[in-house]
């Protein structure tokens, strides 16, 4: 069995209790399964880091985490010591740009045991997957002020799209969508407001629908497909984004399947050029931090997803299985945002005894 070498930032807040969890679970697929996982820890990506060297990473971070298979990420994050811009922006941002993880990955689910603000929702309602294009569309630095602080004020923000980039998205969300046994696609646009780059989203999704027969794929406006996410999630299988309206379904898929605790998320280079990075969707969340009480299961998530990405789909599928089990038994095993009275380490503790009771 290959060593699998992993990249393990624990950040700040939270982060430096969900990923120990979360490290105790993946253990435990790794002894059922006979992986080789190796764990090398960074103390960079947080404010201890920032008040200590006055930057967030150092200067050498991409050729020492480059050789790594994957990133195993926790949150970063600490407002009161370091401006949130400047956190996301010094670690978190340079990752998914210089490492390329053009897909942001976010599986939505209504889990067992969770209960939807949507009414009446149960689980196998909300099933589906939300993939963000993560490196151009809206998000660019071109563009500029002309005639600052006169009354002619101008600024322009460009967004830009490239048959590269816009192409490569869309054929990681086909071929997701064609190992899902409803085989559907669900394309975000706004081709009748935005009257260039979405018409050009529009005519790329075409084309790979032709090298795709066996999808099925329907498109919506963004406005309506908001509203569609709330009204009707069961009509979704894969959702396709660019860059902002990928960002915000995926803030609001999570949020209709339930509690924040639990969503997880990649940063995926599909080619595995770079390593990809999992991370929960939560942030360092300040206000709990340092009381054992986070849920630690999007952080024991993102591992699963992780496990998939390295090409084990059995242990990540059993980690998910795994999660479910604890969910749907529920009481006070669960942590206290949802009802239960384990601290972080406890229900960390209690998934992993479950994977390896089930595996
Ligand atoms: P947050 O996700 O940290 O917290 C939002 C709310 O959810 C809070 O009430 C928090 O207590 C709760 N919460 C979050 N995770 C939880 C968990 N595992 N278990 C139980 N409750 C949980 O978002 P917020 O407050 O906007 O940001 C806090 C810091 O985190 C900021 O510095 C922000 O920039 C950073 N952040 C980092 C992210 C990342 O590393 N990817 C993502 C989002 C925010
Ligand atoms: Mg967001």
């Amino acid at each position: 069995m290959a060593i699998r070498r992993i990249a393990v930032i624990p950040g700040d807040g939270i982060g430096k209790e969900v990923v120990p969890a979360g490290i105790g679970v993946l253990d435990a697929a790794a002894a059922a399964f006979d992986l080789d996982l190796e764990y090398e820890y960074f103390d960079y990506a947080s404010a201890d880091y920032y008040v200590e060297h006055g930057k967030m990473l150092p200067d050498g971070w991409f050729e020492e985490l480059r050789p790594f298979d994957a990133i195993y990420f926790g949150a970063v994050g600490w407002p009161e010591v370091v401006p949130d811009h400047i956190s996301l922006w010094g670690s978190l941002l340079q990752f998914r740009r210089h490492f390329d993880q053009y897909v942001n990955l976010r599986p939505i689910r209504l889990m067992p045991g969770v209960t939807s603000p949507l009414a009446g929702r149960e689980v196998g309602d909300i099933d589906f997957y939300v993939v963000r294009e993560n490196t151009e569309g809206e998000y660019t630095d071109l563009g500029g002020r002309m005639f600052a602080g006169t009354e002619r004020e101008t600024v322009i923000q460009e967004t830009v799209m490239s048959r590269i980039g816009v192409d490569r998205i869309l054929k990681y969300a086909f071929e997701l969508a064609e190992t899902r046994p409803k085989r559907h696609l669900t394309s975000a646009t706004k081709s009748n407001g935005i009257s260039i780059s979405m018409p050009y989203w529009d005519e790329r999704v075409a084309a790979m629908a032709s090298h795709h027969p066996t999808v099925d794929v329907d498109s919506y406006h963004i406005d309506i497909l908001t509203a569609n996410f709330v009204l009707h999630p069961d009509w979704f299988d894969v959702v396709v984004a660019s860059n902002l309206f990928g960002d915000i379904l995926s803030d609001l898929g999570p949020a209709i399947a339930g509690t924040i605790g639990i969503a997880p998320s990649g940063n995926i280079n599909p080619e595995g050029l770079f390593p990809s990075l999992f991370e929960p969707v939560h942030g360092s969340a300040p206000g709990i931090a340092g009381k054992n009480v986070a849920n630690p299961i999007g952080q024991i998530w993102s591992g699963s997803m992780m496990l998939d990405h390295l090409g084990e789909p059995e242990a990540a599928r059993t980690v998910l299985t795994a999660v479910e089990n604890v969910l749907a038994r529920g009481g006070a095993a669960l942590t206290a945002d949802m009802g239960g009275t384990s601290g972080t380490d406890e229900l960390g503790r209690i998934i992993a005894d479950e994977v390896t009771a089930i595996a």
